[in-house]
């Protein structure tokens, strides 16, 4: 649990409302938040997703879990109580900038239900959408995939503590969308990604 040390401070309200900063950006915010296991898909898709939306002029941007431990969260590992933070403040960086507009794709592992739950109740109370997505990828599938060879490294007993091995994943089970990525190609997750944006009245629907 986050200990809350800031005192004396109070929330300065701007002088214009969401709605006018996404009129003038003419887009509208949302957090899609993919989970799953490491190697499951869930970057490959956010990155062609993120094309696609690009392609049709829409305002979004990526946060990735590898990506984001280089800055923000380089001081945070991979114990419980990290990855707990981790979560925490990317579910900030999310709500931020959907709140600014922005299509948010973040993808991190994300494995307690308790968390990621935190991450959506943050959007919730600011009314923002949130669209988890389960990328439900066997973990057989990714292990055989092992683009970075971490799993190798686990069994070997080089890593300890790694999501699908000896650490655990706790699969989504009110996720909005869950994609069989081992079961569709890349191009059919995407599209159902965009449907699941555009059946939200989120971006619109492509030609
Ligand atoms: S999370 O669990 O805190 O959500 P996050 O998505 O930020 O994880 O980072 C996961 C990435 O860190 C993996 O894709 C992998 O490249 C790397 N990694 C390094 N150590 C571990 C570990 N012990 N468990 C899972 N992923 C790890």
């Amino acid at each position: 649990m986050t200990q809350v040390k800031a005192t004396n401070i109070h929330f300065h309200e701007g002088n214009i409302t969401r709605d006018e900063r996404w009129k003038a950006l003419g887009t509208k915010g949302v957090t899609m938040w993919f989970t799953g296991l490491s190697a499951c898909g869930k970057s490959t898709i956010a990155c062609a997703l993120e094309q696609a939306l690009c392609n049709q002029g829409v305002a979004c941007y990526r946060l990735d879990g590898d990506n984001v431990r280089f800055g923000l969260n380089k001081n945070l590992g991979f114990s419980a109580e990290d990855r707990e933070e981790n979560i925490r403040r990317i579910g900030e960086v999310s709500k931020l900038f959907a709140d600014a507009g922005i299509v948010t794709l973040s993808s991190f592992i994300s494995p307690y239900s308790k968390d990621r739950d935190a991450a959506r109740k943050l959007h919730e109370e600011a009314n923002l959408p949130f669209i988890e997505v389960f990328v439900d990828t066997p973990i057989e599938i990714c292990e055989e995939r092992d683009p970075k060879g971490l799993y190798k490294k686990a069994r070997a007993g080089e890593i300890k503590g790694f999501t699908g091995i000896d650490d655990p994943y706790e699969a989504p089970t009110n996720a909005e969308l869950v994609i069989k990525a081992g079961e569709h190609d890349l191009e059919a997750c995407v599209q159902m990604c965009l449907k699941s944006l555009a059946d939200n009245g989120l971006i619109e629907v492509a030609d």
